[in-house]
Parts: structure tokens; sequence; C-alpha cells
């Protein structure tokens, strides 16, 4: 069986993450059983949530162990198998981990799944046919339930999430509104992505002025916010919500390191009568068929082109997942690992 270069998490981090968290080892790859797959991973997805899982602290789930292999997604193709499931050759995306192969029981249903790479390059399928796009699919659909002509805004706007958010919330007619750290980003997000405009958080040195350069380009106010970040940008936003607007709350990025974040105004989310709603895409699989065949239409018709950071090689995980945290990537950032 092939060797298997690995990432484990070494140790918690005590605030920032860095890079002695984690410990590259080589394993050799078990032997297959019946009902297993050996998958060899092309890509490694690398996302924010996996900050949270390094902590122990109170989450959703129950922490990343130590001394293990740092859970992922991954896309990939099947060498061998022992599973009536699935042959070798097939493309196959799944939790594999940040390994460059991983062996799977393929029997339980939704542990790995066939995909298409026909009209969507296989590393989609961690980005804006995968886990991120539906993300931004629920929370859009399902929570902010846009009407056309409302106007809807969206923080990490060049991310993963956020350039599906953008694709999604213009296919139903709404003005969309991008907030994103430099120049760059924000011109992309307008020339590229389809924002109707976009804000440079990191030009304003507080709320006041991050709320003040928003209100204009948001004239109508604001009637669906999708939260990525929190901290200032929220406290930003807040006063500019329409009454009776949502806010889903997706991530907030800015505190993942365990820094408190208050917010100034709580007592907006009553006065402007507002639904604030916190999710975790994972936990409404029923959304997932509907959303990833809006998201894969998008991509094969060109109106979601997303973009992508990849670092190459497994031993480039942990510098490139630090620097995801710092917004040092541009798009969906990836290892690619073949
Ligand atoms: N609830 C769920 O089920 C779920 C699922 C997937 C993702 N999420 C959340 O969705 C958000 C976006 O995820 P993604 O995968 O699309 O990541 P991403 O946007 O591709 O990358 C993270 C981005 O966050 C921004 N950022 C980082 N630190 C920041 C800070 N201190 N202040 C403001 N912005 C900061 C950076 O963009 P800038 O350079 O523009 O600042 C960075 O590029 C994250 O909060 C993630 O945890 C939630």
């Amino acid at each position: 069986m092939p060797l298997n270069q690995q990432i484990l998490l070494e140790n918690r981090p005590k605030g920032e993450a860095i890079a002695s968290n984690f410990k590259l080892v080589e394993t050799e790859t078990s032997v297959l059983q019946d009902g297993q797959v050996l998958v060899r991973h092309h890509f490694l997805s690398l996302d924010p949530y996996m900050r949270m899982r390094m902590s122990d602290s109170k989450s959703y789930t129950a922490p990343q162990a130590l001394g293990q292999v740092m859970i992922g997604g991954t896309a990939g193709e099947v060498v061998e198998s022992r599973s009536p499931r699935f042959k070798a050759g097939d493309k196959v995306v799944g939790m594999g981990g940040w390994q460059q192969f991983s062996v799977v029981n393929a029997e339980p249903a939704g542990a790995l799944r066939k995909v298409d790479t026909t009209h969507v390059p296989l590393s989609h399928y961690l980005g804006a046919v995968g886990m991120p796009g539906v993300t931004a699919y629920y929370g859009l659909v399902k929570i902010i339930e846009p009407k056309a002509g409302q106007t809807m805004v969206v923080s990490a706007a060049t991310g993963a999430v956020g350039s599906a958010f953008a694709a999604l919330s213009k296919a139903r007619g709404c003005r969309t509104v991008g907030i994103a750290g430099g120049v760059e980003k924000c011109n992309y997000a307008v020339s590229e992505l389809g924002f109707d405009a976009c804000i440079d958080y990191k030009l304003h040195k507080d709320a006041a002025s991050l709320s003040a350069a928003l209100k204009a380009v948001c004239p109508q106010g604001i009637d669906g916010y999708f939260e990525n970040v929190g901290g200032m940008v929220l406290d930003a936003v807040l006063p500019l919500m329409n009454d009776f607007g949502r806010i889903a709350l997706c991530g907030m990025i800015a505190g993942y390191d365990g820094r408190p974040m208050p917010m100034s105004y709580p007592a907006l989310i009553l006065t402007s009568r507002l639904k604030v709603e916190g999710f975790i895409v994972s936990e409404h699989m029923e959304v997932w068929p509907d959303a990833l065949k809006e998201l894969g239409t998008l991509v094969a018709n060109g109106k979601l082109r997303p973009r992508e950071t990849i670092a190459d090689g497994i031993a480039a995980a942990p510098e490139a997942f630090l620097g995801l945290l710092k917004g040092k990537n541009f798009g969906k950032q990836l290892v690619k690992l073949i």
C-alpha cells in the first residue's frame, strides 16, 4: 500500500493558530477490507471552520482530537475498491482529511460522493459546487428569503461562500453589495463576480465610517445580510438594516481566535424587528440537492466563475490555512496534492 503523508493536530492554539500546532508525518496506508476503497486525494479544501475545531471551547460539534489527522474535505480519485458502489477511476468527494490518501468505508451512503467532472472541474466540488456554495444557498434562500429588487449584503465577499452568494443573489434580481478586504478584491468583486458595489472595510478605521460608505451604496437600506465576519463589520451593517430585515449568521471569522467580539448596538435587532439566525450547513442536508443543482448550472453556464488560491503539496497546508485566516486567500483556498 502507498506511503501517506498526513498533517496531524499536534497541540491546540493559544490565541492565534501557528504552524507548530501541526505536525507532518508519514505512515503506510492500511490494506483494504471488504467494503472499503482507497482514495488518492487531488485537492484538499481549507476552510475557516477548521480553526474552531482546533480549540476545545464550546461549539456545535466535538473538537478535533489531538494527534489525529486534521479534518477536511477532499476531492480525488478511487485507486482501488473492495466496494460494489465504487470502481477505480471514479472521481469522488469526501472528508478525507489533511493527507494524500484515505481508506474509506464506502458502505454508509454519503461517506463518499461520486461527481461528474464533464462540465464542472473537480476542485469546484470543494467550493462553489460544494459545501461553501450550499452554505451561501442556505443562508440566502432559506433564512434571508430574498425578493427581487431588495438589497443584499455579504461580508468576506470574494471568498468561497461570498462569491457563490453573489451569483445566487443576482439570479434572484437583488441589488448585491459586498464587503471585502482590499482594493484588488473589491474591484474583482464588481468586475468578475457581478456585485453591484463592494466596500473595502480596510479603508475604514471604525464602524461609523464603514457604515457611511455602505449607506452610500445601499440607498434603500439593507433587507438581507449574510454575515461571515462579525465585529466592526456587523456593527457597521446593523444600523442600515431595514425593518423586518433578515440576517443569516454564517460565520464570525474575526473572532475565531477566541477574542471577545462585543456588539455595540444589539438593541437595533429589537427596534428594527430583525430576524437573526445562525446555522450550520451540514445540519440541512435536505437543501443540498437543489442547491448543488443550481450552483452546478451557474458554474457550467459561466455565470459563476469561482476563483481559487491553490497551495502546492500537503506540507504547504498549514501555512496556507494560516493565510486563509488572515485573508491572504483570494477565492476558494485549496491544496493541490497530485
Ligand atoms: N455556518 C456554516 O455552516 C458555514 C459553512 C461554511 C463557511 N462558513 C463561514 O463562512 C465564512 C466564509 O468562509 P469561506 O470558506 O468562504 O472563507 P473565505 O471567505 O474564502 O476566506 C476567509 C475570508 O475571511 C476574511 N477575513 C479573515 N479574517 C478576517 C477579519 N478579521 N475580519 C474580516 N474579514 C476577515 C478574509 O477576506 P477579506 O480579505 O475580504 O477580509 C478571508 O479571505 C467563514 O466565516 C466560515 O466560517 C460557515
